[in-house]
């Protein structure tokens, strides 16, 4: 495999025939290398959905995906889709968030396969948690990894949120109560595969930290942490072309879909694969 690396901090793009044609060895050298990079864009493939399905599982079973009615003939399959009768209306994932955080065991991987991309526009950012965490002094880390931080899918996916969603005409968003629900992960967090230390906090699911009294120091906590983690330094930006396929470790990175391509169709095929307990 040849692999271009796209930032001085993390990221690469890794050169290989065909994905669904990866022998066991080739597999386990693309997981290792999405685990190490912690984003992969594989350039220049063209999976059907069944196909995807099938590589998907080969790095783990399928996630739990709540909210987002899936593909009808394949349902572990979610449509990215913003139609050009959608306009400027909100997308999906445009918000700096990793996917599902706020679940017992979130997902480990997302595979984003691009089958239709508008001529400019619809990029994603990706954050590096590990970097962020790097750079902290040791005293800050001390602080830091004492915490608890409240996960929740209630700004995204609570009763309320609905009408945001419905601007998206070919995506079924169902929001519903269980958004409301919340689990609490450690704030610094141990990668289970790579054993590397994680400042694991995203803004759009973490909406609160634990066993705090002040509300203000709480609050100034909460902006900093977003501030930090997404500082420009720590990220990279993918400009898509049809027939990536991208495959990001949410246990380490977040992310932020740009909503700049009104007019412009854009498809994007997703799947994710089940991840295990956030533990420090
Ligand atoms: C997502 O957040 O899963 C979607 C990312 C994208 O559309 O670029």
């Amino acid at each position: 495999m040849q692999v271009n690396r796209i930032t001085g901090v993390f990221g690469a793009e890794v050169i290989v025939g065909d994905l669904g044609a990866l022998d066991d060895g080739g597999l386990a050298e693309l997981r290792a290398l999405v685990c190490e990079h912690e984003f992969v864009v594989v350039p220049n493939q063209s999976l059907t959905a069944l196909e995807q399905v099938e590589f998907s599982h080969r790095l783990g079973p399928p996630a739990d995906s709540p909210f987002i009615e899936p593909s009808p003939d394949h349902p572990e399959v979610i449509k990215v889709l913003k139609e050009v009768r959608d306009g400027g209306a909100f997308n999906f994932g445009g918000a700096w968030h990793s996917d599902f955080s706020f679940q017992a065991a979130p997902p480990s991987f997302t595979v984003l396969h691009a089958i239709d991309i508008p001529p400019y526009g619809g990029d994603t950012l990706w954050s590096s948690m590990t970097a962020a965490w790097r750079v902290l002094s040791p005293e800050k880390q001390e602080e830091l990894s004492r915490i608890f931080a409240v996960h929740t899918a209630r700004d995204a996916y609570s009763p309320r949120m609905q009408a945001i969603h419905s601007g998206l005409s070919s995506m079924t968003i169902v929001c519903d109560e269980s958004a409301n629900d919340t689990r609490v992960h450690p704030l610094v967090t141990t990668h289970p595969e790579t054993g590397k230390q994680v400042l694991f906090f995203n803004r759009g699911y973490v909406r609160d930290l634990v066993g705090f009294d002040d509300p203000d120091a709480k609050a100034r906590l909460l902006e900093w942490l977003h501030a930090h983690t997404t500082d420009a330094r720590f990220t990279l930006r993918h400009r898509w072309t049809a027939g990536d396929v991208a495959i990001w470790d949410n246990r380490s990175t977040q992310h932020y879909a740009l909503n700049d391509y009104a007019g412009f169709r854009r498809e994007l095929h997703r799947t994710t694969i089940a991840g295990t307990v956030p533990v420090r």
